[in-house]
């Protein structure tokens, strides 16, 4: 099977009712976020960050995958699909995705603060203050910080390197390390760019831009790369 890499950003789950980041009514809008997604912010305001992650992850429980995912799932049976995502939310596996790296951590995953090999499935939506790993450390939200390390970033840039089609979603290739990794894919490896508003710097080579969203636009490649396979 050929493998295919689909690189996801918020704009996919911005369909299914999960504001992104960066656009006009996005969360880094509402949010500063040096209150809420650094680690000075976590010494500074723990039950701030933990209120703001709770109120995320009642947002992801309530909400559904939407024709795009549900699509880059229906082309597992014509591919080698690998999902590397920006995302926390879980959409990709609800959808039906078997193979889905978390850049950024998941926001249904705890993690202790000492140990961090520890992680942990939330049962429903809090993680508070007091809630402590087996070896009595305060949990914290499974998810990467600015000005933390991304420890999955070597691992992807091994996937993207092997595909022979790329699509980059819902994604403002503002952040990094994330937004370098599209740098690893394969010079001739076919690409397509799938965002309302494409970052107009992106310079990859063998790119087609489709400036469209990710609901309408996702199912409409899917179909056609399927055809053509
Ligand atoms: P951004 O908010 O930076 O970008 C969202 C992108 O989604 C924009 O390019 C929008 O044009 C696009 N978009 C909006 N609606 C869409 C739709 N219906 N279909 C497709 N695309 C749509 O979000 P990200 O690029 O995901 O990191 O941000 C990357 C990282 O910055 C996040 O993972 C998060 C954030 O701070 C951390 O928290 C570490």
């Amino acid at each position: 099977m050929r493998k295919l890499v689909a690189f996801t950003g918020s704009g996919i789950s911005a369909e299914s009712g999960l504001k992104t980041f960066r656009d006009s009514d996005g969360l880094w809008e509402q949010y500063n976020v040096y209150d809420v997604a650094t680690p000075e912010a976590w010494h500074r305001n723990r039950k701030m960050v933990l209120e703001f992650y709770n109120a995320r992850r009642r947002q992801v429980i309530n909400a559904s995958p939407n024709a795009a995912h549900v699509a880059l799932a229906k082309l597992e049976s014509k591919f080698d699909v690998e999902i590397i995502t920006q995302n926390i939310d879980d959409l990709h596996e609800r959808a039906g995705s078997s193979k889905v790296l978390h850049l950024h951590g998941e926001i249904m995953k705890a993690q202790s603060t000492l140990h961090q090999h520890l992680v942990y499935p939330i049962e429903g939506s809090e993680l508070n203050e007091g809630a402590l790993c087996e070896r009595g450390s305060q949990l914290r939200p499974f998810v990467v910080w600015f000005g933390e390390e991304v420890p999955m970033m070597r691992k992807a840039e091994e996937i993207i390197a092997q595909a022979e089609i790329v699509m980059i979603i819902g994604t403002s290739l503002q952040v990094y390390p994330a937004a370098g990794l599209v740098r690893y894919a394969m010079p001739d490896s076919k690409k397509y760019y799938i965002d309302p508003n494409p970052d107009s710097n992106i310079f990859l080579g063998n790119t087609e831009v489709i400036s469209a969203k990710a609901g309408i636009a996702v199912p409409e490649l899917v179909e056609k790369l399927m055809e053509d396979n």
